[in-house]
C-alpha cells in the first residue's frame, strides 16, 4: 500500500475543458501544469487525469488509438512527463486513466485483428468463427471486416473488447484466459502500464476494471486473478503506484489488489440515497438535501458493510461526482455542497473532486452532446477561472470552444470565490487543510457511527479521537456526546454544552 495515499485528496481533471493554453479552444497538458499551483491552492495533492492519449475521441478519449503517445491535442509525450516532473515538485502525484477493457476501433492492433489472414494480433479481440455468428448477451458487430466473424463490444461501438479469454466457456470460439493469446493481452497492459509508470506516473485509474474475463464467475474470480498478478508486478517494481478502480464494488476490487475503488452514483445506492435521490416518488430524500427528510440508515446499510469488510486492505473512495455522472449543483445548493463536501472530506478513505466542483460548477442541461458524451456532457463544461472571455478558459473564440462555457451571469468562478471567505471554494480548501492536519482524518484512521437514526439528524460519526456531527437539514438538531468536548471546525452554527451537541440548520462540526 503506498503510503502516500493516507493523506491524498485527488482532484480529477477532464483535461479537454480544464485550461487551453495555445488558444486552440482544448484543454491541453500545458493548461495543467500552469494550474498545479491552483490544485496545491486547493490542498489536492494528487491529480486523476481522464485519458489523455491518442484517439479519434468517439468517446472522450476511452476509445485509446496508442496507448503510448498523447493526443497532439493535448501536446506530446515530453509535455506529459513534464507535468510529472513539475507535479512531484509540488509533491503531486499523478495517476493516468488505463483503459484495460477495449481499444478504440482504430487502434493498430485491432486493424490487424481485422484482416482476414491470420496475424500477431488475430486474438487480441473477441471473435466469433463467422460473420453470420453473433454473440448471444454481449453487444457485437458483424459484416464490417474482410475477416470472417463477428467482434464484440465492451461499451460503445468503437470499442471492441479486448481479449482476456472466457471463464465459462460454451462456444468453440471462446478462448480460456490462460491461453497463449490472452496471456498476451494482459502483458501488453502490464507493459503500458510500466510504459508510463517508467516515465514518472504514479498510478492509474483503471476504466471498467471489473470487464476484462467475459463469462466470469459472480466473484469475478478470473477478472481478479489478473488485477492480483497486476498488483504483484507493482509490488515488486513500483512499489508506490496506486490503482485505483471503477468497479464499485470494494468487496471484490479490493480483495483483488486494488488499493482504492470508487463508490459511484448508482440508482439506490448508498451514495445516491446521499445527494442524488430523486427518483424516488414524493421528491428528493437525499440525506444531504436540506428539505429531502432524508434517511441516514439508508446510506449505511449499503456502506457499513462494505467499510467493515475492507477497511483492513485497501480504501473506499467518495467523489464530489465524475466526468459520467451529473454536477452535485444539479441538485444541491452551495450551502447543501458546503455540508456535503464536509461528510465526503472527513469520512474514511481517499477522497476525489472532480474540476468545478470545487465552486460548484452547474450541471448544463441543455449542451450538445460531444464525443461520445450524450447526458454526461452537461458535467463536461469548461472550468471557470474568472470573469474574461470565456471564463478564462481559452482565448479561442467562444464558437470554437470543445464545449460551451457555462452562460449563466451568476456562473461561478475561482476568481470570485477566492475573494468571498464563505465562499464554496473557500470552505473546501479550510476542509482539505483540517484533513491534512488531523491525524484522525487520514484515509485509514477509524471510524465509527456514534448516532444515526431513521429519518433523524445529525448524523454523527467518530475517527480517531476527533467527533463529526453532519446536519445538512432544515431543522435545528443535537445529539449526546461520549464526553464534553472542544470545537475543532465548524460549518454554519454550532453548540456545545456539557455533553451536548446542538447543531444549528445547515451545519457541521469536528469536534475533539
Ligand atoms: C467508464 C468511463 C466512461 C467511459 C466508459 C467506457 O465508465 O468512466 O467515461 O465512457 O468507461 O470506457
Ligand atoms: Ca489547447
Amino acid at each position: 500500500m503506498p503510503a502516500w495515499l493516507k493523506d491524498a485528496v485527488f482532484y480529477e481533471i477532464y483535461p479537454q475543458s480544464f485550461k487551453d493554453t495555445n488558444g486552440d479552444g482544448i484543454g491541453d497538458i500545458e493548461g495543467i501544469i500552469e494550474k498545479l499551483d491552483y490544485v496545491t491552492s486547493l490542498g489536492c495533492n494528487a491529480l486523476w487525469i481522464n485519458p489523455c492519449f491518442d484517439s479519434p475521441f468517439k468517446d472522450a478519449g476511452y476509445d485509446v488509438r496508442d496507448y503510448k503517445k498523447v493526443a497532439p491535442r493535448y501536446g506530446t509525450n515530453e509535455d506529459l512527463y513534464r507535468l510529472f516532473a513539475e507535479a512531484h515538485k509540488k509533491g503531486i502525484h499523478v495517476l493516468l486513466d488505463l483503459v484495460p477493457g477495449h481499444t478504440s476501433e482504430e487502434h493498430e492492433w485491432f486493424l490487424e485483428s481485422k484482416k482476414a489472414d491470420r496475424n500477431q494480433y488475430s486474438d487480441r479481440y473477441v471473435w466469433t468463427g463467422s460473420a453470420f455468428q453473433g454473440i448471444g448477451g454481449h453487444p457485437y458487430i458483424g459484416g464490417e471486416a474482410d475477416r470472417d466473424g463477428c467482434y464484440m463490444l465492451n461499451f460503445f461501438k468503437c470499442q471492441p473488447a479486448l481479449n482476456y479469454g472466457f471463464l465459462n466457456r460454451t462456444e468453440d470460439w471462446q478462448m480460456a484466459p490462460d491461453e497463449p493469446a490472452c496471456i498476451e493481452t494482459r502483458e501488453a497492459m502490464k507493459d503500458i502500464m510500466r510504459f508510463w509508470l517508467d516515465k514518472g506516473c504514479d498510478g492509474f485509474r483503471v476504466d471498467m476494471a471489473d470487464s476484462l474475463v467475459k463469462e466470469d464467475d459472480e466473484n469475478k474470480s478470473a477478472t481478479g486473478a489478473i488485477w492480483k498478478e497486476v498488483r504483484e508486478m507493482l509490488d515488486n517494481d513500483y512499489p508506490e503506484a496506486a490503482l485505483i478502480s471503477e468497479w464499485s464494488n470494494p468487496l471484490l476490487a479490493l480483495k483483488y489488489g486494488f488499493h482504492a475503488d470508487f463508490y459511484l452514483d448508482h440508482h439506490g445506492n448508498g451514495y445516491n440515497t446521499l445527494i442524488r435521490d430523486n427518483e424516488t416518488p414524493g421528491g428528493d430524500h437525499s440525506f444531504l438535501k436540506k428539505d429531502g427528510n432524508g434517511d441516514i440508515i439508508r446510506f449505511l446499510n449499503d456502506y457499513l458493510p462494505k467499510y467493515d469488510k475492507t477497511s483492513d486492505v485497501g480504501y473506499i473512495s467518495f467523489i464530489t461526482c465524475n466526468h459520467d455522472t451529473p454536477r452535485p449543483r444539479r441538485t444541491l445548493s452551495y450551502e447543501e455542497l458546503k455540508v456535503a463536501y464536509a461528510m465526503f472530506l472527513t469520512l474514511p478513505g481517499v477522497p476525489f473532486i472532480y474540476y468545478g466542483d470545487e465552486i460548484g460548477m452547474r450541471y448544463l442541461e441543455d449542451v450538445h452532446t460531444k464525443e461520445g458524451g450524450y447526458a454526461r456532457t452537461g458535467s463536461r463544461t469548461p472550468m471557470q477561472w474568472d470573469n474574461s472571455a470565456n471564463k478564462g478558459f481559452s482565448t479561442a473564440p467562444a464558437d470554437r470552444l470543445y464545449l460551451p462555457v457555462d452562460p449563466a451571469d451568476d456562473a461561478p468562478t475561482v476568481a470570485d470565490q477566492e475573494k468571498d471567505p464563505s465562499s464554496l471554494l473557500n470552505t473546501v480548501k479550510a476542509l482539505t487543510a483540517l484533513r491534512h492536519n488531523e491525524p484522525d482524518l487520514k484515509a485509514d484512521a477509524e471510524f465509527e457511527v456514534v448516532y444515526a437514526e431513521k429519518d433523524e439528524f445529525p448524523f454523527v460519526f467518530k475517527r480517531g479521537n476527533l467527533i463529526i456531527g453532519v446536519n445538512p437539514s432544515e431543522k435545528k438538531a443535537s445529539a449526546t456526546l461520549p464526553r464534553k468536548m472542544e470545537k475543532v471546525f465548524e460549518i454554519g452554527n454550532v453548540h456545545l454544552s456539557d455533553a451536548s451537541l446542538i447543531m444549528e440548520p445547515q451545519s457541521f462540526c469536528v469536534l475533539r
